[in-house]
């Protein structure tokens, strides 16, 4: 079918010429005025329909929802509010939309709670539109940035037999009849009679093969889907989600925060020179919802205010244990405000922690290193003090932590020590070891959760908005 989507129809000169437009619409006023939106922006386009052009029947199927293909010519509009309109010729209705069925009328605006229940639909309205192209310009945005820094994009697998990121609880993959599986001598489930004949699971991160082909390449990103089983009913998990993970060869922890630093600002930058409309929608919105909420929860920046100051201000670098110093002098812990409080070195930080110290106390992006190595992952380099370990987190406003990372153990007697003070499967990591053993290099790299940028980004507040069909507890509907 032939037809001009309505950005481009916006962004045209009218004069008088016959073009052909589809979409859904939005709304029909007064036997007149159409409103059609086909996706390829936030606008809509006004399509006038002449009085009594139309037979009855006609007009009444012209119902918010409904999909229709419009002949016209596009002139200057009569109207406020657009610069052209289509002056219809002829009208064809591809598909009808039930106005007592549909459930996304304009007189009662759907809570996101509710949108999430028909997620099929809601992809429909303005919000999501919004949302969901500025996150494939995100997407395309991280391919760019690191194709036109040399890095190659690897892809590593999603079913896995490594189990040894520790990063979370995994979803196990298997063929082998649930009700009735074979087991061994002992009874245990006997998984060599599975399709790969092992135990495999669904990967939690696709860091550690990756680390093979930047041993190799030099400068590889990974960009998938991984899947933590864990139980979180919070609006910063997903049991689905995507990461993107840059891993380098030759670079120390100071390049690898460098890196995340220069990464998300060129992603911020690029929404805001790229998405304008759709982010001025979404600074709107996020502003509406920011007045339902108590004066002392509401952000002092607004979402582009947000989204440039990230832009153009160096985040602040702080080690663990400057930040624990932080923590233990700062009001809330000294008037027990914090749930978990602060009262020695060591102990994990908490989102209310890493919050306080992002919106409370910096103001601005911050990088936390090294960490206590007994709160980090086996593979995290062990720093000269024989206590901390050369890891990463960069923590956002509204978000908490949205990159993990580290520099690599690349001394194979370190991390063998290490892999066997865990108790991890060293069978299990022989290929992991073996980088160790033959050309290892110092290497370092990072994950940075998508969902959670996108958040940053749109200024939506829960998780499960900024993807199309999330994943979570309880729920996998469509
Ligand atoms: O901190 P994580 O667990 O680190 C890793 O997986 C490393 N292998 C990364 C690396 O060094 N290559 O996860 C990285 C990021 C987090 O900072 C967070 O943004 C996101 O992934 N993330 C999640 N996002 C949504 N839902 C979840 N359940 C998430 N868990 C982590
Ligand atoms: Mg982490």
């Amino acid at each position: 079918m032939k037809r001009t989507k309505i950005k481009e129809l916006l962004a045209t000169a009218p004069t008088g010429q016959s073009v052909t437009v589809n979409g859904w619409i939005r709304s029909f006023r007064n036997s007149q005025f159409l409103s059609l939106n086909d996706g390829s922006t936030l606008q809509n386009l006004q399509a006038v329909v002449e009085l009594n052009a139309l037979d009855e029947s006609t007009q009444k199927r012209l119902t918010t929802g409904a999909c229709i293909s419009v002949d016209g010519e596009l002139i200057a509009s009569l109207g406020k509010g657009q610069a052209v309109e289509v002056k219809v010729k002829s009208l064809e209705i591809l598909g009808d939309c039930d106005p007592e069925a549909y459930p996304l009328q304009l007189k009662n605006r759907p809570s996101l709670e509710y949108l999430r229940e028909i997620a099929h639909l809601r992809s429909r309205t303005n919000t999501f539109g919004a949302v969901m192209r500025v996150r494939h310009a995100m997407a395309f945005a991280v391919h760019k940035f690191f194709n036109d820094r040399g890095f190659s994009y690897i892809h590593t697998p999603i079913i896995t037999g490594s189990d040894a990121e520790g990063a979370g609880a995994m979803f196990r993959v298997t063929t082998l009849d649930q009700a009735n599986p074979p087991r061994d001598e002992q009874g245990h489930v006997n998984h060599k009679e599975d399709f790969f004949g092992r135990e495999t699971n669904l990967t939690v991160s696709g860091q550690l093969e990756g680390e093979t082909y930047a041993l190799a390449l030099g400068e590889i990103y990974t960009f998938g889907p991984t899947f933590r089983a864990e139980n979180s009913n919070t609006t910063r998990h997903l049991a689905e989600f995507w990461m993107i993970e840059p891993e380098m060869a030759f670079y120390e922890l100071k390049d690898n925060m460098q890196l995340a630093q220069d990464f998300l600002q060129y992603l911020v930058r690029y929404a805001l020179d790229n998405c304008a409309d759709d982010l001025e929608f979404l600074n709107k919105r996020a502003l509406e919802e920011e007045q339902a909420k108590p004066q002392d929860q509401r952000s002092e920046l607004s979402l582009l205010e947000r989204l440039k100051f990230v832009a153009e201000n160096d985040f602040q670098r702080l080690s663990y244990t400057e930040a624990i110093d932080v923590l233990k002098n700062s009001n809330p812990n000294k008037k027990k405000k914090f749930q978990y409080l602060i009262d020695s070195w060591g102990v994990d930080l908490q989102s209310e922690h890493e919050r306080y110290l992002v919106e409370k106390h910096f103001k601005k992006p911050v990088i936390l290193f090294d960490y206590p190595a007994n709160i980090k992952s086996f593979y995290m380099r062990q720093n000269d003090d024989g206590k901390t370990v050369a890891a990463m987190d960069v923590l956002f406003p509204g978000i908490g932590e949205i990159i993990g990372g580290s520099q690599r153990e690349e001394r194979y007697d370190r991390i063998l020590k290490r892999v066997n003070e865990l108790n991890l499967p060293e069978k299990d990591l022989w290929w992991y070891l073996d980088l160790r053993k033959f050309g290892s290099a110092p290497h370092s790299g990072f994950g940075l959760g998508f969902e959670r940028l996108i958040l940053f980004v749109t200024g939506m507040t829960n998780i499960r908005d900024v993807i199309p069909f999330p994943r979570y507890p309880g729920n996998a509907e469509f």
